[in-house]
């Protein structure tokens, strides 16, 4: 596969999840390309979807989740429709995921060797176990961590070093597929940076496509080609970041981008976007963003916005139904 082919197409990606009082409609209806070699930043205010859509791709979403429509293909095969076995050998040696909290991912009743044993004996079954620890040792090394710690225990690594180990054993199988979802939530902002700087050099090293999760948008302009707004389960904006941080067009984007500090504009002070975002089980008709949005027009309350394309923009918005 060549850099700039396809190598994940969702469409029309619907999530849901049955719940007492109804039914949450967590994704409704999102398209989503993915190039060998991009970062796909995906933002969108907390509750928006994001990490539905990353666990959907896994097909790792917690009960009583479930994939009510859509289809998501990768390399030619659809996640959707694939069977338990070929799903098990997908999950890390081909699309691996790491998450928010590390400590909470790695079992305080083992060695950070062993977890790098247990992933490769699971995905290889003729290492050894001695190979197994020589590659691990490598692995530490070039996320810069001493080979000899693969002998401690989680609770002796500090935070950054957890979320590198988190990055190592994602990283082990050499999937060509990353999802990484707030990785950097629970780092203070030095180890933040460093983090950061360490997935863009081995997105090049490793030959990795990644898709970031994220709630902060510092954090995607720092290392996404493109970028994907969500909001209430739908996709309202995708865009190279440049463009969208230059020229965002989705009402959404721009008040996204507004209530963040920019220190190349002179903000008088921050904007804030009235209203909450939408109740999922009862989502608004018509546009989600609709009941918040200072441009809604007459369509905008009963018709859904299809996605036009503009200036390399992919917006959701009946504002640009003239333009593209
Ligand atoms: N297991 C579950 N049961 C019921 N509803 C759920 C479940 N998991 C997620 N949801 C709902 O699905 C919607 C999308 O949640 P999701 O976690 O994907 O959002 P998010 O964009 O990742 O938010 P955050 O930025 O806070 O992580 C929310 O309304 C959430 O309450
Ligand atoms: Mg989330």
């Amino acid at each position: 596969m060549n850099p700039g082919d396809t190598i994940l197409k969702i469409q029309d990606l619907h999530v849901e999840f049955p719940i007492n009082i109804g039914t949450v409609r967590a994704v409704q209806g999102v398209n989503l390309e993915l190039k060998k070699g991009e970062v796909m930043g995906l933002v969108g205010e907390s509750g928006c979807g994001k990490s539905t859509l990353g666990f959907s791709i896994l097909r790792l979403l917690r009960p009583p989740g479930r994939i009510a429509g859509g289809s998501i293909v990768y390399r030619g095969q659809d996640i959707v429709k694939m069977g338990r076995k070929d799903l098990l050998a997908l999950r890390g040696s081909k699309i691996a995921m790491i998450f928010q909290d590390p400590l909470t991912s790695l079992n305080p009743l083992c060695s950070i060797g062993e977890h790098f044993v247990e992933t490769l004996t699971t995905h290889e079954r003729s290492i050894g176990r001695r190979e197994a620890l020589e590659r691990s040792g490598k692995m530490l090394e070039s996320l810069g961590i001493a080979c000899d710690r693969l002998r401690e225990y989680p609770h002796q690594m500090s935070g950054g070093m957890r979320q590198r180990i988190m990055i190592g054993l994602a990283l082990i199988m050499n999937p060509d597929l990353l999802i990484a979802d707030e990785p950097t939530t629970a780092l203070d902002v030095v180890v933040e940076a460093q983090f950061l700087d360490l997935l863009g050099d081995l997105k090049n090293r490793f030959n990795l496509t990644i898709i970031l999760i994220t709630h902060n948008l510092g954090n995607v302009a720092q290392l996404a080609d493109r970028i994907t707004v969500m909001y209430g389960g739908a996709m309202a904006e995708v865009a190279p970041a440049g463009s969208l941080f230059d020229r965002p067009l989705h009402p959404y984007t721009r008040g996204l981008l507004a209530s963040i500090p920019n220190i190349k504009l002179d903000q008088p002070k921050l904007m804030t976007m009235p209203g909450s975002p939408p109740d999922l089980v009862n989502p608004p008709g018509g546009c989600v963003f609709h009941p918040r949005c200072p441009l809604s027009i007459d369509l905008c309350p009963t018709q859904r916005p299809p996605v036009f394309s503009l200036d390399g923009h992919l917006v959701s918005c009946w504002l640009y139904r003239d333009s593209s």
